[in-house]
C-alpha cells in the first residue's frame, strides 16, 4: 500500500471484470427431486412464479470460495490487461469464507501469488460487494491505492438447510470479480451505504465455533416476506441518494444491476425507479442468489455478452442481511 499523496489520481474507474461459476448445475427439478427423497415438496412452477429462479451452481465440497474468487479475479485482471503484482489492494466481500482466519482475500492473494499488498474481506452478506466498491473507491481516491481487486465469492450452498424449501430453493455458489484503477476521469460516480442492525434476526446464519465446536444454528433462517418488505423500500431510496450525491437522474441510468436475489424485487426496484424493464440486467435465473457475488456476476455477464459497453452508466445496489444496503453509481 503507498502512501497518499497529493500527485494521486481523485477517481476509481473499473477496468476489467470477471466472474466464475462452478460446474455443477442444478435446475430447479434436480433441486426439487433431492428435497423429494426427503418427503418435502417443491415444483419448478413454484419456484419460477415467486421469484424466477431456474437453475442455480453449486461448487463441489472442496472447492472454498476463494477458488472461486481466484477464476473470476483471473478473468478480471485479463480482461483489464493487468498483471497480479500491479494489484496494490484486495478486497473479498464474502459471508461463506474458506475459514475463520485468515481471511478470503489474504487466501486469494496466496493464490494468486503475490504478495504484500493489502488484502482484506467485508462481510455485509448480500451487500458486500458494493461495500467493497465503496472502500475500494475511497482507498484509490485516497491515495491509498491506485489499483484494487474488488471481489465477491460465495458457497451458500454449505450454509443452506435443504430441509427448508423455502429458503434452500434461492441460493447458488459463484463469484464475480472487478478490477478499479485510479484515473483522472470519474469512473465510480457516487456511492452510500446504510444497516440497520434492528433486522439481524429476519435473515442470519446464526452459529459460531466456540472450544472445537459448532454452537447455534449453522444454517441460513429467513423471514422471506419480512426481508422482501424492507428490500423494496430502500433500494428505491438508495439509489435516489445516490443519483442525487452524483447530480445524475433516473433518465442517466443506461442499466440496473441490482442485488439478483428474487425478479419480483428487481423489477419493482426498476419500476419505481420509472426505468423500462430492459434496462435491467437479470441473472438471478440462471445463478439463483449468489449474495455477494451477485453483483459482479451480473456485471460481468452484461459486459461480456455486449449488453453493457465502455460509457455506459450503471447503477448497482445491494440489499440483505444484517440488514444492509448500498448503491454505487459508475460510468463504464
Ligand atoms: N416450494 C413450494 N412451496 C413453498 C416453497 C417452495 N420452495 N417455499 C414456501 N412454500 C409455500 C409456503 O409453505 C406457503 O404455503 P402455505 O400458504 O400453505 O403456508 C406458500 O408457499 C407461500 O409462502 P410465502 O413464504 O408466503 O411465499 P412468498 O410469496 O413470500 O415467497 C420468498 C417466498 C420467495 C422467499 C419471498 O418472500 C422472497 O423472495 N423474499 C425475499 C428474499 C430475498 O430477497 N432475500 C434477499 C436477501 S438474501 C441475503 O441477504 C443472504
Amino acid at each position: 500500500m503507498t502512501t497518499a499523496d497529493s500527485r494521486a489520481p481523485r477517481y476509481a474507474r473499473v477496468l476489467g471484470t470477471g466472474s466464475y461459476l462452478p460446474n455443477q448445475r442444478v435446475t430447479n427439478a434436480d433441486l426439487a427431486a433431492r428435497l423429494a427423497r426427503d418427503g418435502i415438496e417443491t415444483s419448478d412452477e413454484w419456484i419460477v412464479e415467486r421469484t424466477g429462479i431456474r437453475a442455480r451452481h453449486f461448487a463441489e465440497p472442496d472447492q472454498p470460495s476463494s477458488e472461486l474468487a481466484l477464476h473470476a479475479s483471473r478473468a478480471a485482471l485479463e480482461a483489464a490487461g493487468v498483471a497480479p503484482d500491479e494489484i496494490d489492494l484486495i478486497i473479498v466481500a464474502t459471508s461463506t469464507p474458506d475459514m475463520v482466519f485468515p481471511s478470503t482475500a489474504c487466501l486469494l492473494q496466496q493464490k494468486l501469488g503475490i504478495a504484500g499488498c493489502a488484502a482484506f474481506d467485508v462481510q455485509a452478506v448480500c451487500s458486500g460487494f458494493v461495500y467493497a466498491l465503496t472502500v475500494a473507491d475511497a482507498m484509490i481516491k485516497s491515495g491509498a491505492a491506485s489499483k484494487a481487486l474488488v471481489v465477491g465469492a460465495e458457497v451458500f450452498s454449505r450454509i443452506l438447510d435443504f430441509k427448508d424449501r423455502t429458503t434452500c430453493v434461492l441460493f447458488g455458489d459463484g463469484a464475480g470479480a472487478v478490477v478499479l484503477g485510479a484515473s483522472d476521469t470519474p469512473g465510480l460516480l457516487a456511492s452510500q451505504l446504510h444497516a440497520d442492525g434492528r433486522h439481524v434476526d429476519i435473515l442470519c446464519t446464526p452459529g459460531t465455533v466456540s472450544g472445537g465446536q459448532v454452537l447455534g444454528h449453522p444454517l441460513l433462517k429467513m423471514d422471506g416476506q419480512a426481508v422482501f418488505k424492507l428490500a423494496v423500500g430502500v433500494l428505491e431510496k438508495v439509489a435516489r441518494a445516490v443519483l442525487d450525491k452524483a447530480g445524475r437522474s433516473e433518465a442517466d441510468i443506461d442499466w440496473l444491476i441490482p442485488h439478483q436475489a428474487n425478479i419480483r424485487i428487481m423489477q419493482g426496484t426498476a419500476k419505481k425507479l420509472k426505468l423500462p424493464l430492459d434496462k435491467l440486467i437479470v441473472t438471478v435465473d440462471q445463478h439463483g442468489n449468489t449474495s455477494a457475488a451477485s453483483i459482479p456476476l451480473a456485471l460481468d455477464a452484461a459486459v461480456r455478452s455486449g449488453k453493457i459497453r465502455a460509457g455506459d452508466t450503471v447503477m448497482l445496489e445491494g440489499v440483505g442481511g444484517g440488514f444492509t444496503w448500498g448503491a454505487v453509481l459508475l460510468d463504464l
